[in-house]
């Protein structure tokens, strides 16, 4: 029904994973070349993912994986150990969430925004997907609610990326590299280049070319969408890939209410979104 199946630790909430394994992550062996990719869910982590791994490989000829086993609040301590160096880890934890390594060793960190119209729309897809996960198969008009009101697992957007906009901004010596959804959408060479770049790789543009092809969203579907199904046997990490597809889902009043929402909690904020590929900034 419209409930949804969470676990909550410390206050906070997560998919129905292990309470084990988010309790253990303070003690998580962390390496200093380890790469850890932070985002909400459903900002482009799978995209951001594939990319980083051919950049650190300098190829884009690479055994089929699934980034799965590299989510440190998912899987058991001993498969992240056993992964080969350089890991790209990636996680859905705020900045003071993660294991203090990770700081203290200044990994680098890649952090990935994405408007949160089209964000609400991929989540709600995820949820439903994952029926027998999550047990849930409300509406798109009883979710957005529990979207906009953090009720969900990694709880409220709004805070996430207020909250990272500030670590960022306290951080300036920090290795954080931030990247958006729609710039990659939109020039996927050279947001490839630049990304190349932080990784420490010479990335030419002939490389950074075949990359974005490699990872495009037909390929990484074709490629890699049978890894997970949902209960409708669609692709449930490679839906649709596109920016703008929230007019597809929202009503004139629910983007009313989610506009008077980012008005109201990103009031001190300086983050700009793009909604289609044109130039509407907000
Ligand atoms: P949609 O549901 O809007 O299609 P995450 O990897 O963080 O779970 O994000 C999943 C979202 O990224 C989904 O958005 C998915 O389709 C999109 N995505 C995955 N691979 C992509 C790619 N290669 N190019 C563009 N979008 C991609």
């Amino acid at each position: 029904g419209d409930t949804m199946t969470l676990l909550k630790v410390d206050n906070s909430l997560y998919p129905p994973f292990s309470a084990d394994v988010i309790n253990g992550l303070t003690s998580l062996e962390i390496r200093e070349d380890d790469i850890i990719i932070c985002a909400y869910p459903k900002a482009g982590t799978h995209w951001v993912w594939e990319i980083s791994r051919c950049l650190l490989a300098g190829t884009t000829t690479l055994p089929l994986v699934e980034k799965d086993n590299n989510m440190i609040e998912c899987v058991p301590s001993a498969t992240l150990d056993a992964l080969p160096s350089p890991r790209i880890l990636n996680t859905h934890l705020t900045f003071d969430q993660l294991p203090a390594e990770i700081r203290q060793k200044r990994c680098q960190i890649i952090y990935i925004n994405r408007n949160p119209k089209d964000l609400a729309v991929s989540c709600y897809h995820h949820h439903r997907k994952l029926t027998d996960f999550y047990q849930y198969e409300g509406s798109w008009e009883n979710f957005l609610p529990l979207f906009m009101d953090g009720k969900l697992d990694y709880g409220s957007w709004f805070a996430y990326v207020t909250d990272w906009e500030r670590v960022v901004r306290e951080n300036p010596g920090l290795p954080i590299h931030v990247m958006a959804y729609e710039d990659l959408k939109q020039d996927p060479v050279q947001q490839i280049a630049g990304l190349g770049k932080f990784l420490g790789q010479e990335v030419s543009e002939q490389f950074a070319t075949s990359v974005a092809d490699k990872c495009s969203f037909v390929n990484m579907k074709s490629r890699k969408g049978q890894f997970e199904t949902g209960s409708d046997g669609e692709p449930i990490m490679y839906r649709k890939g596109e920016v703008g597809d929230w007019t597809n889902w929202f009503t004139v009043l629910q983007n009313e209410a989610m506009d008077g929402y980012l008005r109201q909690h990103l009031a001190e904020s300086s983050l700009k979104f793009k909604y289609t590929l044109g130039s509407d900034l907000m």
